[in-house]
């Protein structure tokens, strides 16, 4: 069995210095990624800090038509609506810079059959990442998207990407992209799958403030995905960095 994946944890001093260090490393990441293999393929979250980061990327130099961005998850809200995560990333970052449209994935799920468009982003991973559709439970296992990069966040609860305690989505490993029911409270959602995330080269937590501590510790010490589904990082098959401010900081 091969080791679980704790990573390493980079801290800032506070979230300020948090989104411009992730801002940097996203950047240097990317452009070094387009370098070596002429393209880089990024998978990105929502939530607090990602905004700050984006908005600080609109001033950097990117090779923007060389990078195809990817959405980690997205609620079932149109695109204009502020919880939109893509229409978030549009507006602090997309709108801003002179990114040549087909670069951006959005994940359709503004769709009445959330099903539909998991299957339908399943088919968009599958041509830019010129792989076959699996057919099979297995084939979806043994035959993944690796993203350059991925960016997670972490929440209060301990979900990822849009993988919440309580729920069995955290275990599907036979879909790449998946349909999350709507709770009192939140509406449903298009996910990555854990198949997914795990196997990208590389898988950047972005997480501030006091409440995620414990969360972190309780994701590195692993246990019960569904009690605390951002456990599944130690599966993550390539290099995991933890970005935190001092206040998330986990004892290790
Ligand atoms: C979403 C996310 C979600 C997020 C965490 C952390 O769209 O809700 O992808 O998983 O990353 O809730 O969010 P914060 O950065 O706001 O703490």
């Amino acid at each position: 069995m091969t080791q679980p994946n704790v990573g390493e944890v980079l801290v800032a001093h506070d979230a300020d210095s948090l989104a411009k260090i992730a801002a940097h490393l996203v950047r240097a990441l990317l452009c070094e990624t387009v370098y070596h293999q002429g393209t880089a393929r990024i998978a990105i979250s929502g939530g607090s800090t990602p905004r700050v980061m984006n908005r600080l990327l609109v001033n950097q130099p990117m090779p923007w038509s060389s990078i195809d961005w990817f959405w980690v998850d997205e609620r079932a809200v149109p695109i204009e609506n502020p919880r939109s995560n893509g229409g978030n990333a549009k507006e602090d970052l997309f709108d801003k810079v002179a990114i040549p449209p087909e670069r951006l994935h959005f994940m359709p799920a503004d769709v009445g059959a959330l099903a539909e468009g998991a299957r339908a982003y399943e088919r968009t991973l599958a041509r830019y990442f010129e792989l076959t559709l699996p057919t099979t439970p297995d084939g979806y296992r043994a035959v993944r998207p690796e993203f350059d990069l991925l960016l997670l966040g972490i929440g209060d609860d301990g979900h990822t990407a849009s993988l919440f305690p309580g729920e069995d989505d955290v275990a599907i490993d036979d879909r790449w992209v998946l349909p999350i029911a709507a709770r009192e409270g939140r509406e449903a959602r298009l996910s990555l799958s854990k198949t997914v995330i795990t196997a990208a080269k590389r898988v950047i937590v972005l997480a501030q403030g006091k409440a995620k501590k414990t969360r972190i510790e309780q994701a590195r010490a692993g246990g019960d995905l569904k009690e605390i589904p951002s456990r599944i990082t130690r599966e993550v098959t390539g290099q995991l960095i933890w970005l935190v401010d001092g206040a998330a900081k986990p004892d290790e």
